[in-house]
């Protein structure tokens, strides 16, 4: 990763040289910082004819302006000041990098006149810069700048924000700066492509968490077959590859406190088995772990911030390949809770590596257990790649997590867990059928799937994400995405308990 950010913060400082970037809502005159930074008044001005207004993400850039040290000012528009919450914040900063375009260093004022800007709202200011700073080229060989976007390879960008409690600020800015580290793990995790990123290196990345206090156990093929894992080893048993499952770990509760637990569909790569899947696209399957990528990255945040709870974290890294050994359409696999699973589709692998992963984390009796998987196409098509589904029947979840997840713009929308699909599961000689009948509703019944692997009392939440993101938006760049992680973490720190 590249495009490197170093946030500092101070209480004041004066402009020298690079962009100084200035706030402003629609109800202040002047934007913050502008008598340091724009001592010719030129602001005025080019706000007229630019017609700036100081409207949400609304940038006026205004060049090598006359009188100033700065080389560039860029007058960033923050909307009403009354209506602002943690995703404007965020959203703010993310435009803040957009706009540098190529500058090395930045100086942001924030404390915008008229506007108490608090320590949290500089701190996920910052994390919307980090966020939007993120660049995967490390397959790029000419380290040169060959795009606009202000993202120059191999090059640190100095970024100074001037706000009156600065101290506070950078306190705050110690845990949004964790959460982006987790962010950046994920998408770095999902970027790979599967020929450098097999079971065996994710587990080797996975393992790197012990520098931050984070047990790690990897299990075998030949352990997950002790303990029953069929569903699971039967999508693995087309790759060349051995499959590996993590259990990763982090103790920072009382030794009596129940654990919550993280599962992640790990399919370092689909191909869809022999039910393979068309050629056009099928390259995103490389991103078809990133539910363990999100665990994998949620854990690296909680860790980092030494959270007070015990979580576990367990992610099935498998690939769905289709050579001479593949599971067949119509196979029976008998999953480590006992139950018998048809294998009508060998592309609906998701469900499967979660069974076992699901049945092995029910047996830790946690507390929340909360599953993360790019499981079904019907997710996308049911509300688009921005906005990933989740399940789950605990009403007071759902309301936390869906407000949380707003809050931090990072969207989660809860679709029903309804009873009455729970027909389609129904195989003809097995217990259960991996591909319902009819494909209608995928995303729900393959939730329904899912809940068939965890107790009836255990609190639980699926999630269907997507891991990856297609367009543009102000904190996170095209490619690799980490969706939840920051929807979750949180809900973890507001909503559970
Ligand atoms: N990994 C895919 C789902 C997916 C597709 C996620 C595109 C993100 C983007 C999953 O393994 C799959 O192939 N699901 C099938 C299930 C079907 C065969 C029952 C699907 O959704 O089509
Ligand atoms: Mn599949
Ligand atoms: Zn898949």
């Amino acid at each position: 990763m590249s495009a490197k950010l170093t946030i500092a913060f101070t209480k004041s400082q004066a402009v020298s040289g690079g962009a100084a970037i200035l706030l402003k809502t629609v109800e202040a005159d002047l934007p913050a910082g502008v008598t340091d930074a724009d001592p010719a008044g030129v602001y005025a001005r080019a706000a007229k004819v630019g017609k700036f207004t100081g409207k949400a993400m609304a940038t006026l850039d205004i060049v090598a302006p006359h009188g100033s040290e700065a080389d560039r000012l860029v007058v960033i528009g923050l909307g009403k000041a009354e209506a602002l919450t943690a995703h404007d914040w965020l959203r703010a900063g993310g435009v803040a990098t957009a706009a540098l375009k190529g500058a090395e260093k930045a100086t942001v004022y924030l404390d915008v006149p008229g506007l108490a800007v608090s320590p949290k709202a500089a701190a996920d200011f910052a994390l919307g810069m980090l966020l939007r700073a993120y660049k995967f080229d490390n397959y790029k060989t000419t380290k040169k700048s060959d795009d606009d976007d202000g993202k120059v390879n191999e090059k640190t960008i100095k970024v100074t924000i001037v706000t009156a409690d600065a101290g506070a600020a950078k306190k705050a800015f110690a845990e949004a700066e964790a959460v982006a580290e987790g962010v950046i793990l994920a998408r770095n995790l999902v970027n790979e492509p599967a020929n450098i990123l097999g079971p065996l290196e994710f587990a080797a990345k996975a393992k790197e968490l012990e520098k931050l206090g984070v047990e790690i156990e990897i299990l075998t093929e030949k352990e997950m077959k002790k303990l029953g894992m069929g569903a699971l080893l039967g999508v693995a048993q087309g790759s060349a590859r051995p499959p590996r499952l993590v259990i990763m770990n982090w103790n920072g509760g009382k030794a009596k406190d129940k654990p919550i637990a993280f599962i992640g569909k790990g399919v370092v790569f689909d191909t869809g088995g022999i039910s393979i899947k068309p050629a056009g696209g099928m390259e995103d399957m490389k991103g078809d772990m990133g539910g363990a990528a999100a665990v994998t990255g949620l854990m690296h945040t909680l860790a980092a911030r030494k959270a007070k709870a015990n979580v576990i974290g367990i992610i099935g890294l498998v690939e769905n390949m289709p050579d001479g050994n593949a599971q067949r359409p119509g196979d029976i696999v008998t999953s480590m809770s006992g139950q018998t699973i048809e294998v009508i589709n060998t592309d609906a692998e998701g469900r499967l590596i979660l069974a076992d992963a699901l049945a092995y984390a029910d047996a830790e009796n946690p507390d929340l257990l909360i599953d993360m998987a790019t499981l079904t196409g019907a997710a996308r098509v049911a509300l688009g790649p921005d906005l990933p589904p989740f399940f789950t029947d605990d009403e007071d979840l759902a309301d936390d997590l869906a407000d949380a997840s707003l809050e931090v713009d990072d969207p989660l929308w809860r679709l029903p867990l309804h009873k009455g699909y729970e027909r389609m599961l129904k195989a003809q000689i097995a217990d259960l059928t991996n591909a319902p009948a009819g494909g209608m509703a995928g995303a729900i019944t393959a939730a329904l799937f899912l809940k068939r692997f965890v107790s009836k009392e255990r609190t639980w939440l699926h999630l269907d994400i997507f891991g990856w993101s297609q367009s543009e938006r102000p904190h996170s760049p095209v490619g690799g995405e980490a969706q939840g992680i920051r929807a979750l973490y949180r809900y973890l720190q507001t909503g559970w308990k």
